[in-house]
């Protein structure tokens, strides 16, 4: 349940603020202050979604015709993760701008928040699925910007972070690209592909970005992140050309998260995105740009979340993800109705969509 007030104490001191999702803290803080009762207000209850569909409280309640995607549009998780989104996107922009126009300290507790609450909203399986059922509503740099916050704060759990470095983690998420707001948005929304000329100012992007944070009271790691999130492992990548352990580690994880949103963005792929396609990309592109220790454990428990979901072949046949093979991510053991296939063994057999 979600607060839908701001809560004060008899002293009138605000004790839980609107929006906070009642978890076990909350609850324990509710105790300690005695509050006799909490008034969560009843809003009105949408009960079908944009497109016509009737909101429902699992996934299994859904209309089963639809796609996979679709259904989870349906879900009353999906339309209050929406909400939130929307609804943080807009103060994600203001408290940008603040910083860059106004020169105002970085809210550091209120981007922390914010991508908090709306990462509880869902369940880590299905994270990627809400993000991606986001992008035909926004594809600003902000929107980007809390995509990579909540991608990383995924990775801090995955990779046993405590809470200092996973809220360093997500902070340097979501500030990597603030330089872009020095960018022109004649070059940044720019729908076409970008001139030689125009594609060397979009580079400059981080070292404006650590100009921008450079006097801030900050955790140096986010600072570093904003300036070397495109440097790669190889040495291949930008403003240094940096490689290995010269990238500092913040810098090489949202690296790692920075490409994978911008991989799965609107722009390269409309319906139907597969995480496995994704992870073929990556390992087209080189395993090797990417932090080593990272990068087979992001993509190896991103297909993990697939393990049980039907899938549609490339050559027209359904079936369902059996086994995630640790070789071969992109090529899982499928069940269909014939039998078993297993991807990593037919060349050129793929998953096209998850159904
Ligand atoms: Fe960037
Ligand atoms: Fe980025």
């Amino acid at each position: 349940m979600i607060v839908g007030i701001d809560i004060y104490n008899s002293m009138n001191q605000l004790v839980i603020p609107k929006n906070t999702v009642l978890d076990d803290e909350i609850i324990r803080r509710i105790s300690t202050f005695s509050l006799p009762y909490l008034k969560i207000p009843v809003e009105e209850k949408q009960t079908v979604t944009e497109e016509g569909y009737n909101i429902v409280d699992s996934l299994d309640q859904a209309d089963q015709s639809l796609s996979y995607y679709e259904r989870l549009k349906c879900t009353r998780s999906f339309q209050t993760f929406k909400k939130e989104f929307l609804e943080d996107t807009e103060e994600i922009k203001n408290c940008f701008n603040d910083v860059v126009t106004k020169h105002l300290p970085v809210n550091t507790n209120l981007l922390l928040e914010r991508t908090k609450q709306l990462a509880a909203i869902t369940q880590d399986s299905n994270i990627f699925d809400m993000m991606h059922n986001m992008r035909q509503y926004d594809d600003s740099t902000y929107m980007h910007c809390l995509n990579v916050a909540l991608l990383c704060n995924v990775m801090a759990k995955w990779l046993n972070f405590s809470e200092e470095d996973t809220n360093n983690l997500i902070l340097a998420g979501m500030l990597h690209d603030v330089g872009k707001l020095m960018i022109p948005d004649s070059i940044i929304k720019k729908p076409g592909k970008l001139t030689d000329e125009e594609y060397d100012i979009v580079k400059t992007h981080p070292a404006k970005g650590y100009t921008i944070l450079k006097s801030q009271n900050l955790p140096e790691c986010v600072k570093f992140a904003a300036l070397m999130h495109h440097e790669r492992c190889d040495g291949s990548g930008y403003p240094l050309g940096l490689e290995n352990k010269k990238i500092h580690r913040f810098a090489r994880l949202v690296g790692i998260a920075d490409v994978y949103d911008a991989m799965t963005s609107a722009r390269v792929y409309r319906d139907s995105l597969s995480p496995f396609t994704v992870v073929e990309i990556f390992q087209k592109e080189g395993l090797q740009k990417y932090d080593p220790e990272c990068i087979l454990i992001f993509l190896e428990r991103i297909v993990d979340t697939y393990v049980n979901s039907k899938v549609l072949l490339s050559d027209g046949q359904e079936g369902e993800v059996i086994m995630i093979n640790k070789d071969y991510l992109s090529k899982p053991l499928i069940q269909t109705s014939y039998g078993f296939i297993d991807l990593s063994k037919i060349d050129g057999l793929t998953i096209e969509k998850i159904l």
